[in-house]
């Protein structure tokens, strides 16, 4: 795993984004798998940004999303189709219809998270995945415990990403429980991942990810196994990580 420590969260996201602009720069209709939360956003803006400027056009690139709420109406604004149009894909040219989730407005969820999965095959794969990192060790929402072979799946959230997420909605109780969310398995199939983290309610999790045994109790460690992973830290995320000063030694090598 590449991990690069960078001095503040607005370094995060401008390496972030650079990385982004290149993925489409050289790929122009890449498929870019899309978390929502906060830890992404400002990459999302730096991305807009160089939009704006002429600098980089994604009218061939793809989004798919990692996860989505079960049980809000589809247009509420806190369901994650919706906020990553209005937080990013709406502000580019990125086509509306080459935004794709999970359909959990379906019926019949088992078939939808297959038909998601064939989807993704059918886009070719996903070349960049954007990942957060929840405090309990979650990416996407497979939650602790998850098979890290899991495909796309409803997942119940716990009262720790219920209480992490409360802030979107105007009460604690209107945070969903229910999630429909890629798989670990599914996850692992992206051609390149690059993994966000700021702040210190994130060191834990970043360091049981980066440092610890490979468990289904952090399902971020699963990114252990992959060939092309970026972790992306800033100092405060990266506080209990053993090997900081190696993973900065290696980094003073590189050019992000
Ligand atoms: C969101 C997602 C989650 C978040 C994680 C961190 O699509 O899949 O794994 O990335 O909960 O959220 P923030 O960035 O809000 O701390």
């Amino acid at each position: 795993m590449e991990v690069v420590i960078a001095a503040d969260a607005d370094t995060v996201a401008e390496i972030a984004a650079r990385i982004m602009i290149r993925a489409v720069t050289e790929r122009p209709s890449a498929v870019l798998g899309l978390a929502t939360g906060t830890t992404p956003l400002a990459t999302y803006a730096h991305v807009v940004a160089a939009h704006r400027a002429g600098d980089l056009t994604l009218s061939a690139a793809r989004a798919v999303l990692l996860d989505e709420y079960i049980g809000l109406p589809p247009d509420h604004p806190q369901t994650y189709r919706s906020t990553i149009r209005r937080v990013f894909t709406e502000q580019t040219d990125l086509p509306p219809d080459h935004v794709h989730g999970p359909n959990v407005w379906s019926t019949d969820l088992v078939a939808a998270c297959a038909s998601y999965e064939s989807l993704l095959t059918e886009l070719g794969g996903v070349d960049l995945q954007l990942l957060g990192i929840g405090t309990d060790g979650h990416i996407g929402f497979n939650e602790p415990g998850s098979s890290l072979m899991s495909r796309t799946r409803v997942k119940t959230l716990t009262a720790t990403t219920r209480t992490d997420n409360a802030r979107f909605f105007s009460n604690q109780d209107d945070v969903p429980h229910h999630v429909v969310t890629q798989g670990l398995g599914t996850i692992l199939e992206a051609r390149q991942i690059l993994l966000l983290a700021t702040g210190s309610r994130k060191s834990d999790a970043v360091a049981r990810a980066i440092e610890g045994p490979l468990a289904a109790r952090c399902p971020a460690s699963v990114l252990q196994l992959h060939p092309h992973v970026t972790v992306l830290v800033d100092d405060h995320a990266a506080d209990r990580l053993e090997l900081a000063d190696y993973y900065r030694e290696i980094q003073a090598t590189k050019e992000l």
